[in-house]
């Protein structure tokens, strides 16, 4: 097992910024990259903007907070990644590109440092596989939104190596999260089941004529969901529940695995959910 010192975070989108956010309110060191100082400086900014509003409500005292926010350091340059002891990566949802960076990652970081990557749809052994050293890669999977979902899914690709493993569930847990054991099956163990849970919903919304408001108001007092399913996909993002959808249909050639048109349609019209403040339904 390797001790984390410092992290490093590649893209502070939503998912990167939530990590990032967990991982300095942990007292951890942290490095946070994005591709321009912009980007970089609006994911401080939407952290730094969760962390007051703990202050306000009283869960965080406001020098925990500013301490918090001051171990958050962000670069636009790999390199910077050089004395990390765990990366974790969080870029687009797209293999070429997450293979790039994890190549480019193994001759930046030093021998002992592991190499994560929060895919939720893409095969973590597909990942390492860009790499000379894939026991030292593994999959860390985090859930939207990152600082309140208590999971992660720790994923051993097939030639993850016990330490490495071990280091990323260890770190899961130092950072407050629950995490369990998983294998590089498709969809881990949450998306397996919830894409298809997810893509049967929007599919009923069509059958059935509902509203997504009464399907919503349905499965949160009928099923006790925590909100409705129209209104995690608009949180999700449509695009990327479309896909995660894609991904899995294309390994499990599962038919439910495979986004309903009115998904896809929505996706091309750049209907996005809450990012683009339109999906099921509209945002300010
Ligand atoms: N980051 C950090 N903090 C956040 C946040 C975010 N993205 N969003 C909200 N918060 C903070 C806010 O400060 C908020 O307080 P405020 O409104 O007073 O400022 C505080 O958290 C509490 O927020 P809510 O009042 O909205 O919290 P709720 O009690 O309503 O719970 C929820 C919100 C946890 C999202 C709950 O509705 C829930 O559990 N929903 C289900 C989410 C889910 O299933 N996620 C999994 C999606 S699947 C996935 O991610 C897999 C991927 O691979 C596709």
């Amino acid at each position: 097992m390797v001790e984390v010192k410092r992290v490093g975070i590649v893209g502070l989108g939503a998912m990167g910024a939530g990590i990032a956010q967990l991982c300095i309110e942990a007292g951890v060191e942290t490095v946070g990259r994005e591709v321009s100082a912009e980007l970089g400086e609006k994911a401080r900014d939407r952290i730094g903007h969760f962390l007051t509003r703990k202050v306000e409500k009283g869960q965080l005292e406001q020098a925990a907070r500013d301490e918090a926010v001051g171990r958050l350091t962000l670069t636009t340059k790999l390199e910077d990644f050089a004395g990390c002891d765990l990366v974790i990566e969080a870029i687009v949802e797209e293999l070429e590109p997450k293979r790039e960076l994890f190549a480019a990652l193994e001759g930046i970081c030093g021998p002992e440092a592991v190499l994560a990557t929060n895919t939720s749809a893409l095969s973590v052994t597909e990942i390492a596989a860009a790499t000379t050293t894939p026991e030292r890669v593994v999959g860390m999977h985090f859930f939207n939104p990152a600082p309140l979902m208590p999971l992660v899914e720790i994923v051993r690709a097939e030639l993850t190596a016990a330490g490495p493993f071990e280091t990323a569930y260890a770190f899961g847990e130092r950072i407050g999260k629950t995490p369990i054991r998983c294998y590089d099956t498709p969809g881990f163990v949450v998306n397996r089941v919830l894409i298809p849970l997810l893509n049967d919903c929007v599919r009923v919304l069509d059958e059935s004529r509902v509203t997504p408001e009464d399907l919503d108001t349905g499965m949160k007092n009928g099923a006790g969901w925590p909100m409705g399913p129209c209104a995690l996909v608009d949180l999700v993002g449509i695009d990327v529940h479309v896909h995660a959808s894609e991904a899995l249909y294309e390994k499990t050639r599962e038919q439910r695995m495979a986004p309903p048109p009115r998904l896809v349609a929505m996706r091309n019209a750049g209907l996005l959910g809450r990012k683009s403040g339109r999906g099921f339904y509209s945002y300010d």
